[in-house]
């Protein structure tokens, strides 16, 4: 049985459970409603994530933060971003299944951005061969991590999607970018690739195409 425990926040008092579980063979206490990645975070236990940010819902696309769960002696991948705690889960956050699952996903992305530190990093503990899908670098693998920052903490929208299967990109709209980009630039540092700085100054050339680089943009 969970152990309960009452909480006063904001001068109320709220009624949380605890729920231990276990990771790596750790026995991990955590709030209900955590996810096993936050779960995993409280304890020091790293997982690896591509699109997750704690300021923002999550997202689950990339999958590298696949793990083993097993709940009533049933096993199964899931992705530990996205995946609530309930009480007595065993979680094994390396395994030769997940290490296989998460080589594949770093090979199909390194296709898309052979350049990424964080996905060279990632590579490497996994052994993955950035060689082995055909190369279609578009330098952005649709994390979404710039989007919905822009979105959900700075509610500007000023980057985007858009189209739809391979041909989804990210794109500045223009009239936006051009208003609010530059004093705020919050999300470059969040992009795992160097693609979204590179499309910032392509909105800028496009913006003012004799010379960008006297544009207030590039101050
Ligand atoms: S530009 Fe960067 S942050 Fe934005 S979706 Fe692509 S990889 Fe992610
Ligand atoms: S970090 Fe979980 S799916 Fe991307």
């Amino acid at each position: 049985m969970p152990v309960r425990e009452v909480r006063i926040i904001m001068g109320e008092h709220k009624e949380m459970s605890e729920i231990i579980i276990q990771i790596d063979g750790k026995e991990v206490k955590a709030a209900e409603g955590m996810t096993v990645l936050e779960a995993a975070q409280s304890a020091d236990i790293f997982i690896p994530t591509l699109c997750h940010y704690e300021k923002l819902e999550p997202y689950g696309v990339c999958r590298i933060c696949t793990v083993e769960a097993e709940v009533r002696g049933w096993t199964k991948l899931v992705a530990a971003c996205l995946y609530p705690i309930e009480q007595d889960l065993v979680v094994r956050t390396r395994s030769e299944k997940v290490d296989k699952i998460r080589k594949m996903i770093l090979e199909f992305l390194l296709a898309h951005a052979p350049c990424s530190p964080q996905l060279q990093d990632l590579a490497q503990e996994y052994g993955a061969d950035k060689d082995r899908f055909e190369k279609e670098s578009s330098f952005c693998f649709l994390c979404g991590l710039c989007v919905r920052y822009c979105a959900e903490v700075e509610k500007k929208n000023a980057v985007g999607f858009v189209n739809c299967g391979a041909r989804r990109e990210i794109r500045f709209i223009l009239e936006i970018a051009l208003k609010e980009c530059n004093s705020c630039k919050e999300c470059f540092p969040l992009c795992p690739t160097s693609y979204l700085q590179a499309a910032f100054v392509l909105t800028e050339s496009l913006a003012f195409p004799r010379d960008s680089s006297q544009t207030a943009l590039m101050k």
